[in-house]
């Protein structure tokens, strides 16, 4: 297995350019099971959970090629309805597959999903969803096993005990754009990777309207058509580089972003004291001055997005006083914080929240990802430690951040990859 070393202290400078969106990908290449036609989609980012979705529309017959960021995709005679566990295991969005399965063939068959370590990650609202359409869902033998010919539109109220669903939103919409009527999901998640979705599905003919708000609806329609398509910059991608900026008092501008799908995380970072202003098609982040200690809680779009707690806790780490960070959307996603207590971090986990008491400096350490963000957390750290880290287990962080080394080298960052 891989691991990353890292040389801390260096300020980085430059300027780096943003991926696609790993969360936008990854539904919208298993949305083309639901028709059998061909798709451009362009701005694709090269990661493994993105091959680990090729893999899986392969083995249900799909023939997709992903070349340069863009996935050319034939979905013309492909009819298998199961997604094994082998590949499911994986990666828990593998889950994708099973709302357009059911949707175009009235049956589907799904690994019960693996993925990250953090915490239990239920499908109740994902199968709720697709039996409030009419579907008859049971879990056999590790599988999710879903029947239903002639799906029809419902009132659908979506939310669960942790807020809003992304998966189960984007699952049941794609469930439902050929159901007889019309489907209303209530309580739906708002992320710009669910309007995303949307949107190439009405790319591809559909009906849908109220994208990007609680409420979402969708008109049956009888079949979509191919099309061509841009995913939308990631922007859990960009507030890493901005963190990365941060974190080592450099000044680096971060182009191809989406500025307004950042604003709770760059309010959060301007709180703490970075300087975040606004670039042609991008924005500028510098950082000179002392890091201030802040609260926050993590939610659902747009709140501040879970996928940037840990991040931040590693910026935070070297603040002047005490923060608290809240993790309201999974439980144990704290993995990375006995890992940044090694590099000398004073961080204390207790239950659903973290305080985290400012240190002067980090110190360089072998340390373990357990997860793909967590494992960016520590790479962050190591970046502004003294001395050296070794971060192993890096395949986590290959899940979600293209060529990573390369592009914070280009920043000026010491770290290298060493192949084990
Ligand atoms: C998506 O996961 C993202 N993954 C996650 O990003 C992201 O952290 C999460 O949304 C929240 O924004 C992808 O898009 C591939 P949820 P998802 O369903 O859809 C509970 C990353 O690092 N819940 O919105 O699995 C769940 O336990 C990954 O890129 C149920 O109770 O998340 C959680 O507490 C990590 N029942 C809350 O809802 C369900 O059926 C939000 O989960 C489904 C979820």
């Amino acid at each position: 297995m891989d691991k990353f070393i890292i040389e801390g202290g260096k300020s980085l400078h430059g300027d780096v350019y943003i991926n696609g969106a790993k969360n936008s990908a990854l539904p919208i290449l298993a949305a083309t099971l639901l028709t059998e036609n061909e798709f451009t989609i362009n701005n694709v980012p090269m990661l493994r959970d993105i091959y680990t979705m090729k893999d899986v529309l392969e083995t249900l017959g799909v023939s997709i090629s992903i070349e340069n960021n863009i996935a050319y995709i034939d979905t013309r005679g492909a009819v298998g309805y199961e997604a094994p566990y082998e590949l499911i295991k994986r990666m828990r969005a593998s889950y994708y597959v099973l709302g357009p399965l059911l949707s175009r063939l009235g049956k589907a068959r799904v690994s019960l999903p693996g993925g990250c370590a953090i915490g239990p990650r239920p499908v109740d609202l994902h199968i709720k969803g697709l039996e409030a359409l009419g579907a008859d869902v049971s879990i056999v033998h590790g599988y999710i096993e879903a029947y239903g010919d002639n799906l029809r539109g419902s009132h659908i109220l979506l939310e669960g005990a942790n807020g809003p669903s992304v998966g189960a939103t984007i699952n049941t919409m794609m469930a439902s754009v050929y159901a007889d009527g019309v489907t209303v999901i209530e309580g739906a998640a708002m992320e710009p990777e669910v309007v995303d979705v949307a949107n190439f599905l009405n790319c591809c003919k559909a009906d849908i309207s109220g994208q990007g708000t609680r409420r979402i609806e969708i008109r049956g329609i009888k079949e979509l058509s191919g099309c061509e398509y841009s995913i939308i910059p990631d922007r859990i991608e960009a507030g890493t580089f901005a963190v990365a900026a941060a974190i080592t008092r450099g000044d680096v501008r971060i182009f191809s972003i989406e500025e307004n799908h950042l604003d709770a995380v760059f309010s959060k970072l301007r709180e703490a004291g970075v300087e975040i202003t606004k670039e042609e098609k991008g924005v500028r982040v510098r950082m000179d001055g002392d890091i201030m200690p802040i609260d926050i809680e993590t939610a659902s779009y747009p709140g501040f997005p879970t996928d940037m707690q840990a991040q931040i806790t590693s910026l935070l780490s070297l603040s002047k006083g005490v923060s608290v960070v809240r993790e309201a959307v999974f439980e144990g996603r704290f993995m990375h914080v006995p890992e940044l207590v090694r590099m000398g971090a004073n961080l204390r986990a207790e239950s659903d929240y973290v305080i985290i008491k400012g240190v002067p400096y980090l110190s360089g350490a072998p340390v373990m990802s357990s997860d793909l963000r967590g494992s960016a957390a520590l790479v962050l750290a190591g970046l502004a430690a003294q001395g050296t880290t070794d971060v192993s287990r890096i395949y986590h962080i290959d899940r979600g951040y293209e060529t990573i080394e390369e592009r914070l080298q280009s920043l000026g960052g010491e770290i290298w990859r060493l192949k084990e």
